[in-house]
């Protein structure tokens, strides 16, 4: 998946947003080199079958979404045992390729020993990865995300070193503490010291909205290897655009940063690939179209949410979108 030598565009987890349907959709779009799948937590026991192939259904399809695009299967936990249990499981249904979340900044995870507590113990990083890679085959990379600590920016150095020790193939870093939450400003040279150091590729994560975000980002860190979260979904160009500088992609003319977004096309996708799994009900598609939508509003230039907010059937959102009728069955669907 990353490969020292080859930039890499990776669409990031985000747990209840970036879901099978959703993976889909940023497939579709080509720039992405690969997906994170939401964290599966793993608590008193190893996962079950059932319930790994719930969250990644792609594991059906080769392990990679309907649209191509490869998944790389998330685990968090502070159970060495289990993790590596899960992680064979999760091979064992066709997982490619596992990663291990240090980063999750949820109370509730982290009082159950999960995600960034981690952050504040560097040998368990490594016992944790070692237990996972040593739990899956050889051909099977393993990786860790990590933020740069629990309440200042320099454990990073002996976590990194940890997740390398124990055997991660490569690490992703978000620039932000766990006390930080998802508060400015972003640290992007913590992660650029850290890829000087560390014999093993650094993934660059964090508050990338534009290209010259972007751009500053690569300045700073000096990575190859970078990974898209809430701005690709905001500002849905930015993937293409940053997977152009990276060489992933030609350029196209169209689609600079000031190219209209056609939001209606792009959410008909995210509709017609949430058919295709078991929970595509309609309320809770129109939620995820809604949760789109506000995430556009709030970091990216869409301004009609206020039109679209507080409506009430798929079909009803995409009349207010652009104050056309909706078309065909989506009216009525919900
Ligand atoms: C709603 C939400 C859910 C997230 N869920 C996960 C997750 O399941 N696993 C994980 O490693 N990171 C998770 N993250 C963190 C993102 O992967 C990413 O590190 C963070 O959003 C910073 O990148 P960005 O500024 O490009 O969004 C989540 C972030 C958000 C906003």
């Amino acid at each position: 998946m990353i490969h020292p030598d080859v930039p890499a565009l990776v669409l990031a987890p985000m747990e209840g947003v970036t879901d099978a349907p959703m993976r889909a959709v940023q497939g579709a779009a080509g720039a992405f080199t690969y997906a994170v799948s939401e964290f599966l937590r793993v608590t008193q026991t190893a996962l079950p079958r059932g319930v790994i192939l719930r969250h990644v259904p792609e594991l059906r399809t080769g392990c990679r979404t309907l649209t191509g695009l490869p998944v790389q299967v998330q685990l968090l936990g502070g159970d060495a045992g289990r993790m590596g249990e899960s992680a064979a499981a999760a091979v064992g249904l066709g997982a490619t390729a596992v990663d291990i979340n240090f980063g999750c900044p949820a109370p509730t995870v982290n009082r159950h020993d999960g995600g960034a507590t981690l952050l504040k113990y560097p040998a368990r990083i490594r016992e944790i990865v070692a237990a996972v890679r040593a739990a899956v085959p050889p051909s099977v990379p393993v990786s860790a995300k990590l933020r740069l600590g629990w309440d200042r920016l320099d454990p990073i150095f002996e976590n990194a070193e940890m997740a390398a020790q124990g055997g991660a193939s490569w690490i992703t870093i978000h620039g932000r503490t766990r006390l930080a939450g998802y508060a400015p400003p972003i640290f992007w040279a913590p992660i650029g010291r850290v890829r000087e150091r560390l014999g093993i590729p650094v993934v660059a994560n964090g508050d990338i909205w534009t290209i010259e975000d972007f751009r500053r980002c690569r300045e700073e860190t000096g990575c190859r290897h970078y990974m898209l979260g809430r701005g690709a979904l905001a500002r849905p160009h930015l993937p293409r655009q940053v997977a152009a500088e990276l060489g992933l992609v030609a350029r196209e003319p169209g689609a600079g940063p000031d190219a209209p977004v056609d939001w209606p096309a792009l959410l008909h996708r995210l509709v017609e690939w949430s058919q295709e799994f078991p929970d595509g009900r309609p309320g809770r598609v129109l939620s995820r179209l809604k949760q789109w939508l506000s995430m556009a509003a709030k970091f990216g230039g869409f301004t009609r949410f206020d039109a679209i907010k507080r409506t009430e059937s798929i079909g009803e959102l995409f009349a207010g979108l652009d104050g056309r009728a909706a078309v065909g069955c989506l009216s009525s669907s919900g």
